[in-house]
């Protein structure tokens, strides 16, 4: 099958320089969700129609199955086709998308390929309330025979609630010869796609029609009030998935996946989380409110309390995650690590059973297992032009208010007295301490304030 994706209109309603099909979302273009739900239906010839905003499009979606073809000026929806005539294959039936409807489920549109088979003109309508604004489907006898614009029609025709979401399919070959002869004598001065329909009917073609399973897989995005709208009805989709495989979501309306969520068994999530790129949470894991997780893998059990910001990180099972803890990139915690409030870890491996669970800033350091990092420890692992690592080997115990100066590495079970500032190794076993002596000065007396 040829798949034509139309996406040059302008998009003046949505206020914005970026062209309309690049906005996000579910942070992902519009565009981008098309040519995924293209993808599903593999196609031979998937050709993308842009204009307004310049190369923007292209030089952002390019893709190697992707062929775009210009539209410039944008003269209709049936001259936006016509550009992709070349590219298409006459020995397959073409489908026509909107770059700008998102939400188009793949099996909707496999039921109006099959409507068409290989000889038929397919349509994709809906019922709707109100109509207005939408291509009327003009029946007689049951059978379509034209489209009329909601800016041509008669009064009667108005009052028809069958309307076309643009989404056809059509047999190629035909489909050329029809574009070929479309004329722009209408209300609007364009060259409709639509007309192709009375084309067909005077060619003896027959046109079938099918219906998607939910009106909003064909709703289009014209403004951000729409796009809004679409956003909240994708996100409630993920949620009601992720609900009936069994997780719990305290509240699926304040719940965002912007990329791909997976979830064990006995998974919970409480309200204002966002998941971006790539997030793996196993069993029994739990996440408080308002965290952001960005691709990460949570391993089984373990516990990410309220506020926390985890990027590019892997957590261990069973570990203890905030509450307000920022796992950066290169992040990799093993079983049962504690990670407490207001500490930062970048770039760092931590083993088994370690903790710092207060005010703390571990970055490009390696740690061992059951190491106690005190509260106010930091790694200087940056000299402002070079960054050092950090060793902390198996049961070491940091004092609080610690600052390693990389390169540095504390041996095995070695303390570090809290208010340390390391410059050398600390040898495994021993108590290293770097501190001035406490004086204390007794028969001092506070200064008074001076008598007048
Ligand atoms: C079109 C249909 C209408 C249908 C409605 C569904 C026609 C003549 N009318 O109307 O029957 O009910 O969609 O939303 O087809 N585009 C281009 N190049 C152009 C014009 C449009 O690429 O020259 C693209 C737009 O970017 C958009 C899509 O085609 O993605 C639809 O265009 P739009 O102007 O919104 O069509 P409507 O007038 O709403
Ligand atoms: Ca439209």
């Amino acid at each position: 099958m040829n798949i034509v994706i139309l996406a040059a209109g302008m998009g003046k309603r949505m206020q914005s320089a970026l062209p309309k099909v690049l906005h996000p979302l579910a942070g992902k273009p519009l565009l981008s969700h098309v040519l995924d739900t293209a993808r599903q239906l593999s196609p031979s010839t998937l050709c993308v129609i842009y204009g307004h905003g310049g190369e923007q499009v292209p030089n952002l979606l390019a893709a190697s199955d992707v062929t775009f073809a210009r539209q410039e000026p944008q003269l209709g929806t049936g001259h936006a086709v016509a550009q992709a005539a070349p590219h298409l294959d006459d020995a397959v039936p073409t489908l026509v998308l909107y770059g700008d409807v998102p939400l188009t489920d793949s099996t909707s549109l496999q039921r109006l390929i099959a409507a068409a088979g290989s000889d038929k003109l397919a349509i994709l309508t809906v019922h709707m309330s109100d109509p207005t604004g939408y291509g009327r489907i003009v029946r007689e006898h049951g059978a379509i025979t034209r489209i009329v614009e909601q800016k041509d029609a008669t009064e009667a025709e108005r009052a028809i609630t069958e309307v076309n979401t643009g989404i056809l399919v059509a047999p190629t070959a035909q489909l050329k010869q029809w574009l070929a002869t479309l004329s722009n004598h209408n209300a609007q001065g364009e060259y409709y796609l639509t007309d192709i329909v009375a084309r067909a009917v005077a060619d003896g073609v027959p046109v079938a029609s099918a219906q998607p399973a939910a009106v909003w897989e064909t709703l289009g995005v014209n403004s951000k009030v729409q796009l809004a709208e679409l956003e909240r009805i994708h996100q409630r989709n993920i949620a009601n998935r992720l609900l009936e495989q069994g997780v719990t979501l305290l509240d699926p309306a304040r719940f965002d996946v912007r990329g791909r969520l997976t979830c064990g068994r006995d998974v919970t999530i409480d309200v204002g989380c966002i998941f971006e790129g790539t997030v793996d949470l196993a069993d029994g894991v739990t996440v408080g409110a308002h965290c952001v997780i960005k691709d990460a893998v949570i391993a089984s059990g373990a516990q990410i309390k309220p506020f926390c910001h985890i990027e590019n990180a892997t957590v261990g099972a069973q570990s203890m995650i905030g509450p307000y803890a920022r796992l950066r990139p290169g992040t990799t915690l093993a079983e049962g690590v504690h990670i407490g409030n207001f500490v930062e870890i970048k770039n760092s491996q931590i083993a088994a059973g370690s903790k710092a669970n207060h005010l703390a800033y571990v970055g490009d350091a390696t740690i061992g297992s059951r190491v106690n990092i005190g509260a106010g420890t930091i790694t200087c692992n940056y000299d402002g032009a070079n960054k050092f690592r950090t060793v902390i080997e198996d049961d070491a115990f940091i004092g609080s208010d610690s600052q390693l100066v990389a390169p540095v590495t504390v041996g095995r079970g070695a303390t570090l007295g809290a208010g340390t500032t390391l410059t050398k190794d600390a040898p495994a076993g021993a108590l290293t301490i770097s501190r001035s002596r406490q004086v204390t000065l007794t028969g001092w007396l506070r200064p008074a304030k001076l008598k007048k």
